[in-house]
């Protein structure tokens, strides 16, 4: 899990993330006028801050009804939604990624307020400044960033919540083009809680960010074998000034805050990815694509190994399974 270099501690990662920037180069196309949410129901995660909450406010001046998964900012980000884009059809449900059952609690206020969803936009992430066990013994950024996504989109898809055989209806997962640092998988250690401090965090991140991707990949895969059921997207945003790094020693944060705004993107604009993703019609009907900005790009060939999705399916079904969770295929 060293990596390739490129990623493997705070400094080099915040350099290639404006590195990567500035090589960005062919945009896959535009949102066109055409391409409204009217009358869809639109669920995102991590919808309290940064990226999701901008792309909240976006996704419901497009017309739709916007559902916000949240831990925090019930019922005040949810107002500042509705101010900023002058709808009044948006939605609050708690939800805690670190608790299996707060995410079934979830799925089951979905089932009961809400219905089948048209678009579900995976966005919440964490950068852990330490180590921390969840109660059910994982790693807090392994369980944020991976298998609470796992989890929840399979509890979704397993009582028909996500809409199928529509060309409109997508999953669109946020990911990260540190996906790309990890050198192999590493299966032994599935699972199992590992002590970190800040100086591996972004390794790891990384490392769970390719599991995500993979996921993302392998999902598309189940779900679009012949004919396309639900479109799998997903997407980096590129450095975003978020609050991602709230969780770095205070020593830097006001150093990080100056790179911050000086250098990354503004959430509202990193959003336009997941905007398109989510309304493009361009985008309808199609299985898999993934995107870092605008620019459509492969994903470390790693992660769309069909072995290597396939392991990572059963090891987080086995898994899930024997913390009391089981999905069931
Ligand atoms: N910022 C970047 O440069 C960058 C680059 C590439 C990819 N990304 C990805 O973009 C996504 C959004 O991150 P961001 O940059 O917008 O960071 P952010 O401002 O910190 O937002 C993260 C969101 O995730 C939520 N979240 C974290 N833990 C949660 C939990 N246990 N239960 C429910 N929600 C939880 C947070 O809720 P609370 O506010 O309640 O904690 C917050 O709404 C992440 O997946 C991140 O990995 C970011």
């Amino acid at each position: 899990m060293e990596g390739n270099s490129q990623y493997n501690n705070p400094v080099k990662a915040t350099l290639t993330g404006i590195t990567n920037l500035f090589k960005s180069k062919e945009r896959v196309g535009e949102l066109k006028e055409s391409d409204r949410l009217d009358g869809k129901k639109v669920l995102i995660t991590g919808s309290s801050s940064g990226l999701g909450l901008a792309s909240a406010k976006q996704l419901a001046s497009l017309g739709a009804e916007v559902i916000m998964a949240v831990r925090s900012g019930i019922p005040e980000k949810g107002e500042e939604v509705k101010k900023a884009s002058g709808s009044e059809k948006i939605q609050m449900l708690y939800v805690d990624l670190l608790d299996f059952n707060s995410i079934k609690d979830l799925v089951e206020q979905v089932k009961g307020k809400i219905g089948p969803l048209d678009v579900v936009i995976c966005n919440a992430g964490i950068v852990a400044g330490k180590a921390r066990k969840t109660k059910d013994g994982l790693e807090e950024m392994f369980m944020v960033n991976y298998v609470s996504s796992f989890y929840f989109l399979r509890l979704l898809l397993a009582q028909n919540l996500i809409k199928k055989n529509d060309p409109a209806s997508r999953i669109v997962i946020v990911d990260s083009e540190s996906h790309r640092d990890p050198k192999a998988f590493n299966w032994d250690d599935f699972g199992k809680f590992k002590e970190h401090k800040i100086g591996q965090t972004v390794s790891l991140y990384g490392y769970y960010k390719l599991l995500l991707v993979t996921f993302a990949h392998e999902l598309s895969r189940r779900l679009n074998d012949e004919q396309t059921t639900v479109s799998v997207f997903s997407l980096c945003p590129g450095p975003v000034n978020s609050n991602i790094a709230r969780e770095a020693p205070a020593i830097f944060q006001p150093l990080l805050k100056l790179v911050f705004s000086l250098f990354f993107r503004s959430p509202e604009k990193a959003a336009e990815p997941v905007l398109y993703m989510s309304a493009s019609a361009d985008l309808n009907n199609k299985s898999w694509d993934y995107m870092f900005l605008m620019e459509r790009k492969n994903v470390d060939p790693k992660a769309t190994e069909q072995a290597n999705g396939v392991k990572l399916w059963n090891l987080s079904n086995e898994l899930i399974t024997s913390l009391g969770y089981p999905i069931g295929d």
